[in-house]
């Protein structure tokens, strides 16, 4: 099987990575790839992976026999779409089937249409709507841009006021651009997060796992909000009783509703959840892409085929009895730049991969580097490095990740030193 790879982050790595593992793969190409990406694929750095006749082209040309998306905007771009009507099996929803990610007010409705639980919301095309609206409610809420907006146009509002100040920057100043025409104002949700994946080939669905990310960029999740600084899974906080309620209440009739829609969905269906002290899940959002930096950690702890996996579900055939071997846990460590998520400089020499790579159950993955002139890597973004372990506990693999990262070195580098805390708080 030749796989074509669309993305060249972390996360993107992590899926190359474990798909090189399977005796079934004969090749792997990536769109647009990285350097680091170089030892595991064939690498076509000038197709980006928003260019979707590039990427349709390549594909075709290569005669890829299985395109896996990473990225969110392609899928919404439509890219499944254009190479499923060349024939080409692809791991990846419709465009339709993506918005359950592209439009909150589209995935909200849908939870509501389907009794899947989720916090109580309205949505807001006009500004003046929005703000008499939240000053009637009072209390806190959440107020959310409506389209992508990498996972940062979501304000946390203590009050009215702050609802009021989120509400004039997403839609006045357009701080997330186009994205802040139109908002989603809900209910707070209480509890503890997680997140669950399942693969989908549009009527099945197989079980990965829970997982949990820090989002916030500094110890004791305090600080902005980033892309995410670190995982781990599996998450504690998702107990057997608990698994089951997400399978029912939202994993099930989301694939059964989807396809009942027409808008069957093909690919990773990642939930974000709020679980409350009683186990009770709420949905807080839908991805439909891996998670990055949760895919890390998915990956290196899971024992089975993740081409077959994949391949099955883009051809429709998906055995839902399919157990694919977890490891017991993994844990990813991001090393971030120096001013990340705000302004940071790039080009500063990495050094101690080698070294940290050497350790048991360590894996690094590649999320901002390029190759430097000394033929070594340097930084080239802001989340650089997944340095991920895998081990017999959550504490034995976020040692071990914790040891890596200690190896490595590059100016500037940041990284929270308790991701993990809340699974090992539980223990
Ligand atoms: P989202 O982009 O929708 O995933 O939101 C980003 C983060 O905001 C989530 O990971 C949660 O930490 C938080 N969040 C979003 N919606 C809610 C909610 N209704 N209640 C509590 N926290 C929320
Ligand atoms: N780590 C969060 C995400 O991929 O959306």
């Amino acid at each position: 099987m030749k796989i074509l790879v669309v993305g060249g982050g972390g996360r993107e790595h992590a899926l190359a990575w474990k798909l090189a593992q399977s005796p079934r793969v004969e090749a792997i190409l990536a769109a647009p790839g990285s350097a680091a990406l170089e030892s595991l694929a064939e690498c076509h750095p000038d197709v980006a992976a928003a260019d979707l006749d590039a990427v349709v082209k390549l594909a075709r040309e290569q005669a890829a026999d299985l395109v896996v998306v990473g990225p969110e905007d392609p899928l919404a771009a439509g890219l499944a779409d254009r190479l499923r009507a060349e024939g080409i099996a692809t791991f990846g929803p419709s465009a339709a089937a993506a918005q359950l990610e592209g439009s909150k007010a589209f995935a909200k409705d849908f939870m509501e249409r389907h009794g899947i639980p989720t916090a109580q919301h309205r949505a807001f095309d006009d500004v003046d709507a929005a703000l008499a609206y939240v000053a009637e409610r009072g209390g806190r809420c959440v107020v959310k841009a409506d389209g992508l907006a990498a996972g940062k146009g979501v304000a946390m509002c203590e009050t009215p006021a702050d609802a009021e100040s989120a509400l004039r920057e997403i839609m006045q100043d357009r701080r997330f651009g186009e994205a802040g025409s139109r908002v989603v104002i809900e209910d707070w949700l209480e509890g503890e997060e997680a997140s669950y994946y399942a693969i989908s080939d549009g009527k099945n669905f197989v079980t990965l796992a829970a997982a949990q990310d820090h989002k916030r960029l500094l110890d004791g999740d305090e600080g902005e909000n980033t892309g995410g600084m670190g995982t781990y899974s599996p998450a504690p906080v998702v107990d057997p009783q608990v698994e089951a309620k997400i399978l029912e209440r939202v994993v099930r009739p989301t694939i059964q509703g989807m396809a009942a829609e027409g808008h069957p969905f093909v690919g990773v269906l990642f939930v974000g959840l709020m679980v409350d002290a009683a186990g009770d899940p709420q949905v807080i959002e839908f991805n439909v892409r891996f998670g990055d930096p949760e895919t890390q950690s998915l990956m290196v702890r899971m024992d089975g085929d993740l081409a077959d996996l994949l391949d099955s579900a883009a051809r429709g055939r998906l055995d839902p009895d399919l157990e694919l071997g977890w490891g017991d846990a993994a844990v990813c460590v991001v090393l971030a730049s120096g001013g990340y998520p705000r302004s940071y400089s790039t080009g500063y020499g990495i050094r101690g991969l080698a070294q940290a790579e050497s350790a048991e159950g360590v894996v690094v993955f590649h999320a901002g580097t390029r190759r430097g002139a000394d033929g070594g890597f340097e930084t080239a973004g802001g989340r650089v490095l997944g340095v991920t372990a895998r081990g017999e506990s959550v504490e034995v693999a976020r040692d071990r990740a914790y040891a890596a990262v200690e190896a490595i070195d590059f100016e500037g580098a940041h990284h929270r030193t308790d991701i993990a805390y809340r699974a090992l708080a539980r223990a």
